[in-house]
């Protein structure tokens, strides 16, 4: 795999590149918008569940494109809430939520569902489908996504590798250990190239051997351009990792200094 990032990072006057897909669509007359340098913008954001709960308080968060973000904290501290807000499973009960440079407050179905294909999510518990084998698991995505069987197949193999699972192609998730297990999460989250990868705790589940497997996988996506945001409340895994660090404490937002 090459860069991912599926538009280049431009100044105002320079040309609009060929790849602009979402932006080719825009009415004559209209010069494209140069896309900002960020690939998620949190803004006073605010989110109180309907039973009360305030998850998030105030949070100001901006990621530049292609950086790598550890968020960690406690138990119900709102890291996977924050997460959620990203994909547009929650929205927020006050604020602004802007991803890929779209705000999410305006976003409702077909267009929701496009920008959730430009994020790959990664959860602590990997959640694949039992009765399909390591292939079929990543090649679903595609499939669903409306790729033809050639596009698949030239994909497949590839991120397979890149998460070292190529020769394990045909086994089911319960042959696996859980930490291929994760990675074959991975290679599902980043086989359609999306821009933004998302993970909840990927080691959670992980000693501290495949955890630290799959954060070099992590990294390893994150020098071919993909934005990695991860929650994790291994702080060993963080110091090992030389990213930036916010932590979340009772839903407000730190820089924690590096
Ligand atoms: N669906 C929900 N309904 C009500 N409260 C929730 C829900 N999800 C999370 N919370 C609450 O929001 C807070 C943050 O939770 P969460 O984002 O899951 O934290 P973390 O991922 O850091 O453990 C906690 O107090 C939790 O109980
Ligand atoms: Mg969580």
């Amino acid at each position: 795999m090459t860069s991912v990032r599926d538009r280049p990072t431009s100044s105002p006057s320079s040309t609009p590149s060929a790849t602009s897909s979402s932006r080719a669509k825009e009415p004559t007359g209209n010069p494209p918008q140069a896309e900002s340098n960020f690939a998620v913008k949190l803004q006073q954001v605010n989110m109180v569940y309907p039973n009360g709960s305030r998850a998030l308080i105030d949070v100001n968060l901006h990621v530049q494109r292609g950086s790598f973000l550890f968020v960690t904290g406690s138990s119900g501290s709102g890291k996977s809430t924050l997460l959620k807000l990203l994909y547009g499973a929650e929205r927020p009960t006050q604020g602004d939520v802007i991803v890929n440079d779209l705000d999410l407050a305006t976003l409702r179905g077909d267009r929701l569902s496009m920008l959730r294909r430009r994020i790959g999510i990664v959860f602590q518990d990997y959640k694949l489908i039992p009765k399909r084998t390591v292939s079929e698991n990543v090649a679903f995505v595609l499939w669903a996504q409306g790729f033809n069987r050639k596009e698949i197949h030239r994909r497949l193999l590839p991120t397979l590798k890149m998460v070292g699972l190529h020769d394990k192609a045909d086994r089911f998730p319960d042959e696996l250990s859980g930490g291929e297990q994760q990675r074959v999460s991975i290679a599902r989250a980043i086989v359609s190239t999306p821009p933004i990868l998302l993970a909840d705790e990927p080691t959670g589940n992980l000693d501290a051997d495949n955890s630290w497997q799959v954060i070099k996988i992590l990294k390893k996506l994150n020098t071919v351009g993909i934005t990695v945001i991860v929650t994790t409340h291994d702080d060993r895994l963080v110091r090992m990792s030389n990213h930036p660090v916010v932590e979340l404490r009772n839903g407000r937002l730190f820089k924690v200094p590096s």
